[in-house]
């Protein structure tokens, strides 16, 4: 499985042949070609990139531009892990020919496989219009960030019975509205596993529990690159935060001390000859 090109329909036949499925986010090249070269199935290029590339307190102000540049830098990276870009905040909310016309932007200028849009059975039509255009789209329903604001925060979703049925509901109708993948974020384990059971096509929780046929990380969450808190769902699989940051620590003392560059192993080598001829030129010899 390692070397196959990961594809809708081999997802899809993941699910059926019970294999999981593992995605995580990545937003730049040099990370994509590390993600490559593991086993990881699926990449994410999240509008959470608003948050961990660039800052910002939430993903809404992240734009179409900001998908496109760095979707596109992580396709350069990439060969056989399925590549999916998230739809930003107001990219598909006006009408589904403005959906479409942005999913149709970044798989033509961002090189996506298929695009990923909040919302559930609302979102329906949208995802029926991307579709049509023969762009496979990932649904995301439980927490959707960009409605932070509608939500009052960033909180589980799903937790009394008229929610729950709502979360199961608009599984069904992002389903039935042609959605290859559903992301079920922030949703209590019980229910994701019954969601998992009564779709066909696959779940991809984040929050969700090992119920569903596969789970999705943000790569600095489950790296340990962040100081905050990290969410409860965000295993650190490794403490790269903690190795960055030491290696910035003795680099910065090593050039302090003159301890790094070592003379002969980090530098160049120049002849005698040359350097003479160099030194002779700032004294004015060589002038004419
Ligand atoms: O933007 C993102 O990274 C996401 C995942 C959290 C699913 O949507």
């Amino acid at each position: 499985m390692k070397d196959k090109k990961r594809t809708a329909t081999l997802l899809q036949k993941m699910k059926e042949n019970g294999e999981k499925i593992s995605m995580l986010t990545c937003y730049d090249y040099t990370t994509a070609t590390l993600v490559e070269a593991s086993d990881v199935d699926a990449i994410l290029v999240g509008d959470s990139l608003g948050m961990t590339m660039l800052g910002y307190e939430d993903t809404l102000p992240v734009t179409m531009e900001d998908m496109i540049h760095h979707t596109a830098a992580v396709s350069r990276g990439l060969d056989k892990t399925f590549l999916v870009a998230d739809m930003p905040f107001m990219s598909y909310h006006l009408s589904d020919e403005q959906a479409v016309e942005n999913a149709g932007r970044l798989i033509k200028e961002g090189h996506a496989q298929a695009v990923k849009l909040e919302g559930g059975a609302r979102f329906a039509s949208r995802i029926r219009a991307i579709t049509d255009a023969q762009i496979p789209v990932v649904a995301h329903i439980g927490l959707t960030p960009q409605s932070i604001h509608a939500f009052g925060g960033f909180k589980v979703q799903g937790k009394n019975e008229a929610r729950a049925i709502e979360i199961l509901e608009d599984a069904k109708k992002v389903e039935e509205a042609g959605a290859i993948l559903v992301t079920l974020e922030c949703v209590p384990e019980k229910l994701a596993t019954l969601i998992s059971k009564e779709l066909h096509v696959p779940t991809i929780g984040i929050g969700a529990g090992a119920g569903c046929d596969g789970q999705v990380l943000v790569y600095q969450d489950m790296l340990g690159m962040f100081g905050g808190i990290a969410p409860k769902f965000a295993k650190h699989f490794a403490n790269v935060g903690d190795v960055m940051k030491d290696a910035f620590t003795t680099y910065s003392k090593e050039v302090k001390e003159g301890s790094f560059p070592v003379s002969g192993e980090h530098t160049f080598a120049i002849t005698d000859e040359v350097m003479d001829a160099v030194i002779a030129h700032t004294k004015g010899e060589n002038n004419d």
